[in-house]
């Protein structure tokens, strides 16, 4: 297998291709990943427990599909746990943190990615949507960067990754909510960028176009193939095409990257 993707993906990758678990690119790495149980986090927090990182997989409400994961992960020998919190409860997360510093004394890499949608017109928004979408996809960008930059200063390193989306770039309608969000997302990232940097911590987001999870069932089908025909790679993506940008930034090989959004959508923001 090696060879295959150039030294850095090998090496990256390690896990992942050869289920090795001793010689993996993240081993002994502890991971936080928000929102695990389904979608983007999910793969991630996959990823990141295949090539060696010892992942602790949050979730709120999918108990079912993130026992799936967590066991199936375990019988390959794979470091990973549940742990139950909503994300935007700061009481909730402040326990979270505790309880992973509480097993594994330290925490390495932070992926922020818990999130929802709840697309309407502005005129008929309401106020709860607004509340909600805000919450989920801001709030709780900062509680879990709070408590987890505290441990993050202490050990003087740590990568911290933020799940923004291209809607914060190409204005979409019926997303008023989830587009101010998710451009708070990217606000947050460069100033934290700046004020962590100096203890070796790094700071990016990456912000996903149209990605096939259950965030996109409920979207007009109309305005999701106008959309796809739009795509200068010609096709939606997948979880895949997220995880590698991910472990890129979550890894040394992007040590002096630090407050950048990485666009990843196939083009559709150009
Ligand atoms: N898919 C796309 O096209 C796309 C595009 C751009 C950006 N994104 C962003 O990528 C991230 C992941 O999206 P996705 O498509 O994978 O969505 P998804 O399949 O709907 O999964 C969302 C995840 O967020 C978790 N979550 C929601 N509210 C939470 C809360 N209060 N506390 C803890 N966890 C919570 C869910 O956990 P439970 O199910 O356990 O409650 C679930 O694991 C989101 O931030 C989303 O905005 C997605």
């Amino acid at each position: 297998m090696k060879g295959r993707y150039g030294d850095i993906w090998d090496e990256l990758f390690s896990g992942l291709w050869e289920a090795n678990v001793e010689e993996a690119y993240f081993k002994n790495k502890v991971a936080l990943v928000t929102g695990a149980s389904r979608g983007i986090g999910r793969a991630i927090a996959e990823s990141l427990s295949l090539c060696g990182a010892r992942v602790i997989a949050n979730y709120h409400k999918s108990e079912k599909e993130i026992t799936s994961l967590v066991e199936s992960l375990q019988n390959k020998h794979c470091a990973i746990e549940a742990l139950r919190a909503d994300v935007t409860n700061g009481k909730e997360v402040e326990r979270m943190v505790d309880e992973v510093v509480k097993r594994y004394e330290r925490i390495d890499i932070l992926i922020n990615n818990a999130g929802l949608k709840r697309d309407s017109f502005l005129a008929l928004m309401s106020d709860e949507d607004w509340v909600e979408v805000i919450d989920t996809n801001l709030k709780s960008v900062y509680y879990v960067t709070k408590w987890v930059s505290r441990i993050m200063m202490r050990q003087h390193e740590g990568k911290i990754i933020n799940m923004s989306s291209l809607s914060a770039f190409k204005g979409l309608a019926g997303q008023a909510n989830y587009a101010a969000s998710k451009g708070g997302v990217i606000s947050f990232t460069r100033a934290v960028a700046r004020e962590l940097g100096r203890f070796g911590i790094q700071v990016n987001a990456v912000a996903p176009g149209l990605i096939e999870t259950d965030i996109l069932k409920d979207m007009d089908k109309e305005a999701l193939k106008e959309l796809i025909q739009g795509i200068p790679l010609g096709r939606i993506g997948t979880v895949g095409d997220i995880v590698g940008a991910v472990l890129f930034l979550a890894s040394n090989h992007s040590d002096y990257i630090a407050g950048q959004t990485l666009l990843i959508d196939g083009g559709l923001g150009i």
